[in-house]
């Protein structure tokens, strides 16, 4: 047999999210969800708020081991907060004491190359040189949260996990920022799990949306459901064809809304 016929084993997803179950002292918060991402993919994660999807962030990036089950990177098991992902959190989160160039290299000194790469970091998310020598209290929401784009980029992490990351900002900053986050995936080959509240923001980014529901939701059915949305990237705003996703998508959404407050 020759071995060009053997099938190639198949690669391991990028990231393989496998949670048996996260409780916070006795309330479950997720249950037997499994999530993978292929390099390069945007998924997006929405659910009413409190369903645990920060918490699902924090476990994929290693930063919460106090639950069962696994999370892999490349078919590896991680033990601690993963050196392939990248968080970019829903306030840009700067250290007020260090100047922009600083906080794109943090916890490294910003000189020699880790300099010239968070320039050049500056440069791709849309901000000059001289703008690294700000400090963070002269930024902008907008200019911040480019900052904070770039620093989650300084590792080269493999993917991009994003808690609300838009939310702060106007409208028209919000859609420039959806797309240079689409301009980075795209140029950085780099994936990217993205929590939002945004129905439109996860049409408009997501090769996949994940609707994560409450455990003990009000259906009897696994605690998330994934919906695929399809067509390449970069989507018009203004396709038709999104209003039918839209609406199923509210609609799981307000199950979930009003099924927690007949409980409550
Ligand atoms: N450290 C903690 N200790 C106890 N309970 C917590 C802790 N962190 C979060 N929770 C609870 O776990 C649940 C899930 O929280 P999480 O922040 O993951 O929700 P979320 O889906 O991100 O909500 P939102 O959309 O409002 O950001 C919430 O009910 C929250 O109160
Ligand atoms: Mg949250």
């Amino acid at each position: 047999m020759s071995a060009a016929r053997d099938p190639q084993p198949p690669r391991p997803p990028l990231v393989d999210i496998d949670i048996r179950y996260k409780r916070y002292g006795v309330r479950p918060i997720l249950d037997s969800l499994r999530l993978t991402l292929a390099p390069g993919e945007i998924v997006a994660l929405l659910g009413p708020s409190g369903c645990g999807k920060s918490t699902l962030l924090r476990i994929a990036a290693g930063l919460d081991r106090d639950y069962a089950g696994t999370v892999a990177y490349n078919g590896e098991v991680q033990r601690g907060p993963s050196p392939l992902a990248g968080v970019i959190f829903q306030e840009p989160r700067l250290l007020p004491w260090l100047r922009v160039a600083e906080n794109v290299c943090f916890p490294q000194r910003a000189r020699g190359d880790a300099l010239a790469r968070a320039r050049s970091l500056l440069d791709e998310v849309g901000l000059r040189a001289e703008d690294g020598a700000l400090w963070p209290k002269h930024l902008s929401g907008g200019m911040a949260q480019r900052v904070a784009i770039a620093r989650g980029l300084f590792t080269q992490p493999q993917l991009l996990l994003l808690d609300e990351p838009f939310s702060a900002v106007d409208a028209m900053t919000r859609m420039r920022l959806q797309d240079l986050l689409l301009a980075i995936v795209d140029a950085h080959r780099t994936a990217a799990l993205v929590v939002t509240h945004d129905i439109d923001e996860a049409l408009h980014l997501a090769d996949r949306i994940v609707l994560l529901e409450p455990v003990g939701g009000a259906r009897a059915r696994p605690a998330s459901r994934i919906i695929e949305v399809g067509g390449a990237r970069p989507r018009q705003r203004e396709d038709t064809a999104r209003s039918a996703w839209r609406r199923i998508l509210l609609e799981g959404l307000e199950t979930h809304v009003q099924a927690s407050q007949a409980k409550a």
